[in-house]
């Protein structure tokens, strides 16, 4: 059995972006409504020649070169994601472009927490001894299903990818960690895939395509409140550490009222929790790497650092991760 390390991170966008003002001329909104609930002032949104796999492998390229290793030394690609550009799967094209001809690819989907439910395979894989470098890419293009005409969730979101490199070491550097899943609350928050009825010979089946975009704020917004600092706790107990321990949160970036709220529900510093949602508004499974990649290329988080970091969401699924940088 190893230990491992996160050895090198990066991160990409997409390079149009939209203001709250520039919202406002798309549904009845501004900037002061937006900006006080949510803390979001602008999103990058990706162009219909933009794909998943542009913005992951531009993220992923970050990684690999900061890692200074050789995409031919990856033996595991990890996209979380759930906006595919490829329902079957979309690793795989990332894998050819990067030139990871070793390596093995699949997507993993657990919406907002993909980052951190992507994180915690990996590493299974590489204490086990199986595999010594993984790529875990955290992208996704919400725009594509966001409804453009409810302003209670198209405000909300942005797109992105963020990338890390994770490998086997001797010393290890992931201390602890909890995931937790609650389905009875799975319809507070859904892109779900909305059947048309066909006939076809004596059947009817279902076709079509997917709805946008539904949640229920209130309800997302006490569950993030609630459960965030819950499951922070757990995995600083199994990583055996406390609060004071942590030099960074970098939690999902879903909301400025909820990173402010389970800060001061863990009587944590302000200044220990990263945020940037103001710049990329809620990127789903990219918003950890991504807000990582910036403090990590700024030199704010520094070599030896400890960092708690937590994805929530649909699903429901929540979970944190404690590890050292
Ligand atoms: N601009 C102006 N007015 C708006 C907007 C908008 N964009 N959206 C809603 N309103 C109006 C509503 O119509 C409502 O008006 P009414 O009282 O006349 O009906 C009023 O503002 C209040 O609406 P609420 O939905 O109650 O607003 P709330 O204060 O709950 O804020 C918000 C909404 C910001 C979404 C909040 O619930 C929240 O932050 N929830 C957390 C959800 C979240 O972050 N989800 C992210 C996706 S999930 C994830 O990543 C984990």
């Amino acid at each position: 059995a190893s230990g491992l390390a996160i050895t090198g991170c990066g991160s990409a966008v997409p390079a149009a972006s939209l203001n709250n003002h520039g919202l406002s001329e798309i549904v009845e909104t501004s900037d002061e409504w937006i900006a006080s609930r949510t803390g979001i002032r602008s999103r990058h949104l990706a162009s219909p020649q933009e794909s998943l796999v542009d913005i992951a492998v531009e993220a992923s390229r970050g990684a690999i070169a900061s890692a200074k290793i050789n995409p031919e030394d990856l033996d595991l690609i990890i996209l979380a994601t759930s906006t595919p550009d490829d329902l079957f799967g979309t690793a795989g094209k990332i894998q050819i472009q990067l030139g990871a001809k070793r390596a093995v690819a699949f997507d993993l989907t657990a919406a907002c927490s993909g980052f951190v439910f992507g994180m915690v395979t990996a590493a299974q894989f590489i204490r086990t001894g199986v595999y010594r470098n993984v790529l875990l890419i955290g992208a996704d293009i919400l725009s594509r299903w966001v409804d453009w005409n409810d302003r209670r969730t198209c405000i909300l979101f942005g797109d992105g990818a963020g990338a890390v490199v994770m490998q086997a070491n001797e010393q290890d550097h992931l201390l602890g960690f909890m995931l937790q899943s609650d389905g009875t609350k799975h319809d507070q928050l859904n892109l779900a895939y909305q059947p048309e009825a066909k006939p076809l010979a004596n059947l009817t089946i279902g076709q079509g395509g997917f709805a946008p975009i539904t949640m229920n704020g209130q309800e997302i917004y006490r569950f993030a409140v609630k459960r965030v600092p819950e499951v922070i706790g757990k995995a600083l107990f199994h990583a055996g550490c406390t609060v004071e321990d942590i030099d960074w949160l970098v939690m999902h970036q879903a909301n400025q009222r909820i990173l402010d709220a389970v800060a001061q529900r863990l009587k944590l510093p302000a200044e220990k929790v990263v945020s940037n949602m103001a710049e990329h508004g809620n990127t789903s499974a990219a918003s950890i790497p991504l807000a990582l990649d910036a403090e990590i290329r700024e030199g704010r988080i520094k070599v030896g650092d400890k960092i708690a970091a937590a994805g929530f969401g649909a699903g429901l699924s929540w979970g944190a991760t404690i590890f050292e940088w």
